[in-house]
This record gives structure tokens, sequence and C-alpha cells, in this order.
């Protein structure tokens, strides 16, 4: 993220579930070479729960330097390739690693670059993004193969994982015994709840936080209960629409001189960005909604998917926010 980039586009705010996740990363990190195995973690939760933010502010802790010997990159983050293979995962990670020619020689050759990349990059933990595409949501298999030879590479470089998807990728570590001896317990990170006390509470003091690294912005308070609870009703308490109904605010107020968000900007922020998708509910930024209406759940909570029978195909309600 540029310094140039708008600042509603770089608010990031900690609250304390991202601080515990930072935590965890940060301890799989130090136990590289501390540790004889070193440890891995699973983070999971709905599409917009702020997975990849997680890593990429982790990432940006430890960012890569340009040494006379050559790079180093302590933290490697690569997002799995739809319907991995073994080919074109390693063709990624060597991509991600600065190597030119990633797409030269045959599997067994990638493999061996890579492994000497690795090493001489230094990387200390290799995280990998949008896991759940180990799972084949039509075939409902796992490429066994390649998780094999994702566990032969770790093991050679003694490496600390972080794996981050939907949480359907554990089926992956379900399946894998070897690859699931080395991870701990999973962290989930989802959608703040309203009916949960303490989630209530983070998520107000969240909207809190994102007003206050927006002086520049005249809104109304957003952490004040009845707002809070258009919010989330608005966004299900997930952290990806919430932003998106807020920056989409204030892409419309920067056309105004005084910059002032006001219930109708976010209305027709949320008409835009978040309606066509759940034309069924209200929009709660319309001076009628009522605030006592009951609170809403991800649907990915609510819908059971019932299991296809073998060879059927299958589908899978995911939103992404
Ligand atoms: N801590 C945070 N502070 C501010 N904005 C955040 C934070 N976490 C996430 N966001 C914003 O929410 C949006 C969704 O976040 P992110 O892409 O990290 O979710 P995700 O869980 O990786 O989703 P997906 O599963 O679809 O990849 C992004 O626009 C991001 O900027
Ligand atoms: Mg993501």
């Amino acid at each position: 993220m540029t310094e140039s980039m708008e600042r509603s586009e770089r608010v990031l705010v900690k609250y304390p579930l991202f601080k515990t996740a930072v935590g965890r990363v940060q301890a799989c990190f130090d136990s590289h070479e501390a540790t004889a195995e070193p440890d891995c973690c699973p983070i999971v939760g709905e599409s917009g729960s702020g997975k990849t933010t997680i890593i990429s502010y982790f990432a940006s802790l430890h960012p890569r330097v340009d040494h006379r010997w050559g790079l180093e990159v302590p933290v490697l983050v690569a997002k799995v390739p739809a319907r991995p293979t073994v080919k074109s995962f390693a063709e990624t990670l060597l991509y991600q690693l600065g190597d030119p020619l990633w797409s030269r020689g045959n599997t067994v050759a990638k493999s061996i670059r890579l492994r000497e990349l690795m090493k001489r990059c230094r990387v200390r933990l290799l995280a990998l993004d949008e896991f759940q595409h180990f799972v084949d949501v039509r075939q409902a298999n796992i490429p066994n193969d390649v998780a094999d030879w994702l566990k032969e590479q770790v093991e050679e470089a003694r490496l600390a994982i972080v794996v981050l998807g939907l949480q359907r990728c554990l089926e992956v570590l379900k399946q894998n015994e070897q690859l699931r001896r080395r991870f701990g317990a999973t962290l989930r990170v989802g959608a703040f709840r309203w009916d949960a006390k303490d989630d209530r509470t983070t998520y107000r003091a969240f909207l809190r936080a994102v007003q206050e690294q927006l002086p520049e912005y005249g809104m109304p308070c957003l952490s004040e209960v009845d707002m809070a609870f258009r919010m989330h009703y608005a966004s299900y308490g997930l952290i990806g629409y919430t932003m998106k109904i807020i920056r989409g605010a204030a892409r419309i107020a920067r056309c105004h001189p005084r910059r002032q968000i006001t219930l109708r900007t976010l209305a027709e922020s949320f008409a835009e960005h978040v309606w066509s998708e759940r034309l069924e509910d209200p929009n709660p930024f319309i001076d009628s909604f009522d605030c006592q209406a009951p609170p809403i759940t991800v649907p990915s909570a609510r819908t059971c998917v019932p299991r296809a029978p073998a060879g059927s195909s299958r589908v899978r309600l995911e939103l992404h926010a």
C-alpha cells in the first residue's frame, strides 16, 4: 500500500483477534531454527474476515531486504493457485521468490531450484493464502500429490508454515496425516456476532477505531449502538463488507468540499457495493430502518451445504466481501 493512497483505503485496525493472530504467526516465525520441528498454524475464516490483511501486515513487519549477497525473504507469502498441481504450485513459489526462470525446467528441476532459493533467501516462514484451493469444490478431491510435495519441501527447508483460507481448507490437513501432525490449533477469524456481547463490544470498538483514522471526514458516530447495529446488519459483522461500505461512502464524500458522510451516503454505498447480493433485506441506512430488527449472521454460518452424492457437482454459497 502506497503513502499516496487515500487514507480511507489504508485504514488498518488492530482489533484484539488481529493482534492474537499476528502474535501466533510471530511464534511460528520465531520457532524456525529454535525448535526441532517448526510450528505451523492454520488460520481460517469466511471471505472478508481479514485473513490476507493479517498475513500482509505480518510480512510488512519482516520485509524483503536486498543485501549485497542477494535477496533476503524472511516471510514468503504466496497464494495457492486454483486447482494446484506440483508444477503450478512450484512455479508460484519460484515466482514469488523472484526467480526470473520460474517457468523453466521440469518438476524435479523446479523443486531443486526452489529448495536452493529458499535456503539462499533465508526464508523462515512460508505463508500460503487461499489454501482452500487444495479442495476442489467441484470434484471434492484433494490433490494429495501436491500436499505430499509441500510436506517434503517444508521438511527439507525446516520452514514454519501458516496456511490461510476458508473453513474447508482444513480438509487438506485432515486427509494428510503427515502434514496435519505439524500443525497446531486452528485460529478462527470470522464475523463479529451482534448477539454475543464481547463480539458486539469489539465490533463497536472496531468502528470507533476506523472513524478515528478518518478525521478529515465528517460522519455520524459509527460506534453508537443504533449506528453500529445498522453497520452490522449491512455487513453481517464482516470486516470486508464493513470496510467496503465505509470506503465507498468516503469515495462519494470526497466529491464534496466538506467531505461529509451522512446516513444517505452510507445508504448509497451499501446499495452500490452490497445490496445486489441480498435484495430481500432492507437497506439499513434508510431513516425508516428498524434498529430493533433481529441481528443477522453470515449466510455461510447459517447455510448447511448438503453433501452431494459422489460424481455430482456441488454448489457452495460463498460470499466475497
Ligand atoms: N484489520 C483491518 N483493518 C481495516 N480493514 C481491514 C482489516 N482487515 C481486513 N480489512 C479490509 O477488509 C477487506 C477484506 O479483508 P481480507 O482481504 O484480508 O479478507 P480475507 O479474509 O482474506 O478474504 P478472502 O477469503 O475473500 O480472501 C479488505 O478490503 C481489507 O482492507
Ligand atoms: Mg484473502
